[in-house]
């Protein structure tokens, strides 16, 4: 279950980062852009590699770890890519210690997840068979 919501809160990330891009190319003010990036590659990219990865070693999405890093770093990138967005726009006497507090659990959930990976992966060698298994599988429905 933690694959399948990585892979559909990344998506949501994707067309909410898509969309920045957009009016900032519309407005052609480019003030958000780190916001921007960040919500495309914290949001949509790590999201989706860590959903594949969960997908095709879900042993390794069984763990407490596993859980840990989904809700700390899901709890934790939306208010902070808000406050991302107000430190921007110089409001940092109270965005700043929001972001503060939300990027350290951003960064505690990361560093979880590689934790979880470094302690759990034995092997590849059954993720390479089940990635090709289920491929096979689904091109059958
Ligand atoms: C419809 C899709 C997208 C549009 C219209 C778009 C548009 C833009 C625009 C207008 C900028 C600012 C360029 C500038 O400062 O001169 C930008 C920057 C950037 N975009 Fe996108 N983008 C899109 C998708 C993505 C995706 C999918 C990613 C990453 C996975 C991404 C990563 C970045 C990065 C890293 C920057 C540089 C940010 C910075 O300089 O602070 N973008 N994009």
């Amino acid at each position: 279950m933690v694959a399948v919501w990585c892979f559909r809160l990344s998506v949501i990330y994707l067309v909410v980062g898509m969309t920045m891009g957009m009016y900032m190319g519309m407005t052609q003010d480019f003030l958000l852009a780190p916001v921007h990036a960040h919500v495309n590659l914290l949001g949509f990219v790590v999201l989706a590699l860590a959903g594949l990865i969960f997908a095709v070693l879900p042993d390794l999405s069984r763990t407490r770890l596993a859980t840990a890093f989904f809700w700390l770093y899901n709890l934790g990138s939306p208010p902070a890519l808000i406050a991302l967005a107000f430190v921007l726009q110089g409001h940092d006497a109270f965005a700043g210690p929001v972001l503060g507090v939300t990027e350290t659990m951003v960064w505690a959930g990361g560093a979880l997840f590689a934790l979880n990976l470094l302690l759990n992966l034995r092997t590849v060698e059954n993720a390479a068979g089940r990635f090709i298994a289920g491929a096979a599988l689904s091109r059958g429905r």
